[in-house]
């Protein structure tokens, strides 16, 4: 017998249900997930049953398949529940699903012992699984635990190192590297908050704190000499929230001090017309108005005239919600958007600590200044704009935070060198390549 179960069957609508429930809750994904971003990562459900079912005889029994996937209900009913509620304007009352969600199923001994057994009628014993392109490394994953040995690769070395962070590191030093990386992160917190703290303008709202700072691209328009942000919209939320600029003429055309500033509004109506679209812009000071072509967007790019403006705040609120059983405040951090004021903008004086650093930074290599054709076939047009070398692809704000986090990094890393604490485990906490 050689036919695989994957080849006759796969319960596609019930992997298919539970794949979207894996990812319905932004907050609750699959703890792999928050290692690192990967573009493309698959669903670990899906991916376990990929492999199982790879590996099982056709003839194995499906029961216990669905179960060794973690799927331990009927999905696919689970959903027609909700949906019916849905369409009746109802919210879905209780418990949808009979189980917890699949992914957070372990396979047991007495799983494996199963799979085993069945492997033995297809003559398989020493089962070796190879995942060529591994991407975010979810296929690897779950081969590792079903307990096959197993072999990722990818062309990619990001990929490839959050695959070895996500697998390799966990499985070969249990928790330890967990604690030992916990340390390591709260330490590199608290010293890259005493060196950037400074860049970042109080917020306004008492107990909040930013978290980004949404900028536009901007060029000067050729007949009005003003400052035009570019964006296609100025949009911030599906719900209407997003902004609206009041335009500042100055003297009237010619003069160099015309810009924009923006206020928040609540509305899709409130908010203003986008500057560009298809690749041209348009000038919106109301005295001149007119189309800035796409070439001429381009032509102040490569000529490093493209400035940027700040145009909105994105921050998180802090909200006590009441108590918890041991009396402690229950917090909550809401997101808001607000828009900037002039004090928000320390643009320039950032630039003028990067400034001061990048010598030294430049000498201890740790500013990505090659030019992005000698590393990379990577074309995204930025060359069109100007953009040559990694470091044109950054803030000065970006740039300065990144070098500082490579700095804390690499010092964090020779003190523990020097005391003599590198083990294998503690190099794992670092996600140490080598
Ligand atoms: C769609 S992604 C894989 C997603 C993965 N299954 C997951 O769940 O995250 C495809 C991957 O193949 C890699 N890749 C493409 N060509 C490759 C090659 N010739 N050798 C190795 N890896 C390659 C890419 O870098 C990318 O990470
Ligand atoms: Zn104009």
């Amino acid at each position: 017998m050689t036919r695989r179960l994957i080849e006759d069957w796969l319960p596609i609508a019930a992997l298919g249900e539970e794949s979207v429930r894996e990812r319905r809750s932004m907050t609750a994904l699959p703890p792999t997930y928050y290692l690192h971003v990967w573009w493309a990562r698959r669903p670990l459900v899906a991916s376990r049953a990929a492999v199982l079912g790879s590996l099982l005889p056709s003839t194995a029994d499906r029961e216990r398949f669905l179960h060794m996937v973690g799927i331990h209900g009927d999905p696919v009913a689970s959903r027609r529940r909700i949906d019916a509620a849905k369409r009746k304007g109802q919210r879905f009352e209780g418990e949808a699903y009979s189980y917890s969600r699949a992914f957070g199923y372990v396979p047991t001994a007495q799983d494996r012992a199963w799979a085993a057994d069945e492997q033995r009628k297809l003559g398989l014993t020493d089962i070796s699984v190879l995942d060529p392109t591994a991407g975010g490394g979810s296929i690897p994953f779950e081969s590792a635990r079903l307990g096959y040995r197993t072999f990722g690769n990818d062309l990619n070395p990001v990929a490839s190192i959050v695959e070895r962070a996500t697998i390799e590191f966990p499985f070969a030093h249990g928790m330890e590297v967990h604690r030992k990386f916990r340390h390591l992160a709260d330490e590199y917190v608290k010293r890259r908050e005493e060196r950037l703290t400074h860049l970042y303008p109080k917020e306004p709202i008492s107990d909040s704190i930013p978290t980004n700072y949404l900028w536009a691209r901007t060029v000067r328009c050729p007949h009005c000499e003003g400052k035009v942000p570019l964006s296609p919209n100025w949009r911030l939320l599906a719900d209407g929230t997003g902004l609206r600029f009041q335009t500042h003429l100055g003297s009237g055309p010619g003069d160099e001090s015309r810009r924009l500033t923006f206020t928040l509004v609540h509305n899709a109506k409130d908010q203003s017309q986008g500057t560009v679209s298809g690749g041209d812009a348009t000038c919106p000071f109301e005295d001149c108005g007119r189309l800035i072509s796409g070439e001429e967007v381009k032509e102040q790019a490569q000529a490093g005239k493209m400035g940027e403006q700040m145009y909105a705040i994105v921050f998180r609120n802090r909200v006590v919600t009441g108590k918890t059983k041991a009396g402690k405040p229950k917090v909550k951090w809401v997101r808001d958007f607000r828009a900037p004021r002039a004090e928000d903008d320390v643009e320039q004086f950032v630039k003028s600590q990067l400034d001061e650093m990048l010598p030294e930074w430049e000498a201890l290599d740790i500013v990505p200044t090659e030019q992005i054709g000698e590393l990379s076939n990577y074309d995204r047009g930025h060359r069109l704009y100007g953009m040559y070398k990694w470091t044109d692809m950054f803030s000065p704000r970006q740039l300065y935070g990144h070098c500082v986090g490579v700095e804390i990094f690499r010092a964090l890393l020779s003190e523990e060198t020097t005391a003599g604490r590198l083990d294998e485990s503690l190099k794992a906490a670092f996600v140490s390549s080598t």
